[in-house]
């Protein structure tokens, strides 16, 4: 069982994720993304505060905190779309700065909380964007971008839609384009900034048993704490720009936990043959 008190910050950022048993250095040979004690300063405020973060290849992590708790500014420095502003965020254990950008580009595929694009575009011209990294310069699409493009729309449901103008799409239906948007892609890391936020539930739980099946490293910002603990492998609590609590769901998503993080009163129950950790809640607190 983890220490999920929020009230001892004097317990270091390493060994508070525990979600990697070697995310307290940068090793030559580390596989996938890796934050090491990344701190973001703006307004000179810290907004993330010395973030260890190593997702396991291959694995969901769910990373939820309260409104304003660095859910964002992490997904983002993990992107290398923000730069930390101490500490460093290396993929393959190469420093973000120094890959090219197309190259991090072709590795890795986010999709933001407000995603737009261009209203002209078509459906399948948004996810055909999603190919660009792979292509060089000039040269038309391959079949096998073709084929990227089409297996996307299919897995998002969307295979309807492909000649639809974007902006006559609705809220639920542009978020399903940018994650089908990023699965075109193809990447080996998917950020998602609360993917669920527009959709109903029967695509919220279709999106998440989706990237879960995927072959891929996907770190996913979410406010639905149950959904977490149905399809996430780990989850990372942030709170005031610091990790609190890391772990499998089971073990972080306390009654305790939620009451310090989130000040709402839970009653957690276990579900399932796995047991998953499910929550109610009851109220908040003074
Ligand atoms: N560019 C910025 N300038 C000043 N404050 C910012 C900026 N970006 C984010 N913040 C602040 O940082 C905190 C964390 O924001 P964010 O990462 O968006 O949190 P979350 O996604 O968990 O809601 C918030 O208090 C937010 O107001
Ligand atoms: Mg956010």
């Amino acid at each position: 069982m983890k220490e999920t008190s929020p009230t001892e910050p004097e317990a270091p950022a390493a060994t508070a994720t525990g979600l990697h048993p070697t995310a307290t250095g940068v090793h030559a040979e580390a596989t996938g993304l890796h934050a090491d004690r990344v701190s973001r300063r703006a307004d000179g405020r810290l907004i993330l505060d010395g973030v260890t973060f190593a997702p396991e290849p291959g694995s969901t992590v769910g990373l939820l905190g309260p409104n304003g708790s660095g859910k964002s500014t992490l997904l983002r420095l993990l992107a290398g779309l923000l730069a930390p502003s101490t500490g460093v965020v290396t993929l393959d254990g190469t420093a973000l700065p120094a890959l090219p950008r197309r190259e991090v580009a072709r590795r890795l595929a986010v999709v933001e909380q407000q995603a737009d694009t261009q209203t002209e575009l078509t459906v399948l011209d948004v996810l055909r964007l999603g190919r660009v990294p792979h292509r060089r310069a000039w040269t038309p699409a391959s079949a096998h971008d073709e084929r990227a493009v089409r297996a996307a729309l299919e897995r998002a449901g969307l295979t309807d839609r492909a000649d639809q103008p974007w902006h006559t799409l609705s809220g639920g239906e542009r978020q399903r384009v940018q994650i089908a948007r990023a699965l075109a892609q193809e990447p080996r890391e998917l950020l998602l900034d609360e993917p669920t936020n527009h959709l109903d539930i029967h695509h919220q739980l279709d999106l998440l048993a989706l990237v879960t099946a995927l072959p891929v490293t996907t770190v996913v910002a979410l406010h639905d704490l149950n959904l977490a603990a149905m399809y996430c492998d780990q989850v990372l609590v942030l709170h005031a720009g610091r990790v609190v609590a890391a772990g499998a769901p089971g073990d972080v998503l306390t009654e305790r936990l939620i009451a310090e993080v989130y000040g709402v009163r839970a009653a957690v129950t276990r579900e399932g043959p796995e047991e998953r950790p499910h929550v109610r809640f009851l109220g908040t607190l003074a």
